[in-house]
């Protein structure tokens, strides 16, 4: 069965979609992650965020891996670990510009179909229930207040111990900015897939979110 999550910055997905994977023993896969590590290797090679060739060129030179250590998915670029790098406010800032690319979003969907595989899978993004795995069985589209989202953004930076001197009302700026960037976008943007389940999780907390999705999923599985 695939499971596709799909929602703007910070309305949840990850969150939910890592412990909906684990109750049911599901692989997970963060694809935003993915966009998060092309832009560090941008960043790090002084590549401009526009310049697609060479974006390209450095991914395929440096390689990104995901790796399972002690239940944790670590992402790195070549050897060096860079599950934390990829969450700055600094690659928050530009990873909507690299992700807008043609050929960088090439690359990355064909590995994500091909993570996907025949397993039993739960992958968030933006573009999964559209574009990535547009066959999913089940497609949730999560939502939840701007202010709240930034509120949920500042405080899960503080519980990674990345330090930012944002306000609550600047975060929800680079929020609603990225979103504008992700929906607008001329190639897969970020929107609902006509099939997806619509969840606003402002007013409810990650059991509550994660228990809608686990009967929306177990509800599929008798008819299949
Ligand atoms: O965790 P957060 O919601 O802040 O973002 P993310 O899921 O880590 O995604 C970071 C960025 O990657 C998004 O703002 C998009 O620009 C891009 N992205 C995308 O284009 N397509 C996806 N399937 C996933 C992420
Ligand atoms: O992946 P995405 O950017 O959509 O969001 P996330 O990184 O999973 O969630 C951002 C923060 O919101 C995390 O610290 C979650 O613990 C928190 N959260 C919450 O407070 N209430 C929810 N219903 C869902 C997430």
């Amino acid at each position: 069965m695939q499971v596709a999550i799909d929602g703007p910055a910070s309305a949840g997905k990850s969150t939910v979609a890592k412990i909906t994977a684990k109750k049911l023993s599901f692989v997970y896969i963060d694809t935003g992650a993915m966009y998060r590590a092309c832009t560090v290797i941008a960043r790090d090679n002084k590549i401009d965020y526009g310049d697609e060739d060479a974006i390209l060129k450095a991914i395929d030179k440096t390689g990104i891996e995901f790796k399972a250590v002690n239940g944790e998915q670590k992402v790195y670029a070549g050897n060096k670990d860079i599950s934390l790098e990829i969450r700055t406010p600094e690659i928050s800032a530009n990873v909507s510009q690299v992700s807008a690319l043609a050929g960088v979003r090439k690359k990355m969907v064909s590995l994500q179909r091909k993570m996907a595989g025949q397993t039993n899978v739960i992958m968030d993004g933006r573009d999964i229930g559209t574009t990535v795995l547009p066959n999913a069985e089940v497609k949730i589209f999560l939502v939840a207040s701007a202010h709240s989202r930034a509120q949920r953004r500042l405080l899960d930076l503080k519980q990674r111990g990345i330090h930012s001197d944002k306000t609550v009302d600047e975060i929800e700026k680079d929020i609603a900015n990225r979103d504008y960037k992700d929906s607008h976008r001329k190639i897969s943007p970020l929107k609902k897939a006509s099939d997806a389940i619509k969840i606003d999780t402002t007013n409810m907390t990650i059991d509550q979110v994660v228990d809608t999705i686990l009967k929306k999923i177990k509800e599929k599985a008798k008819k299949l």
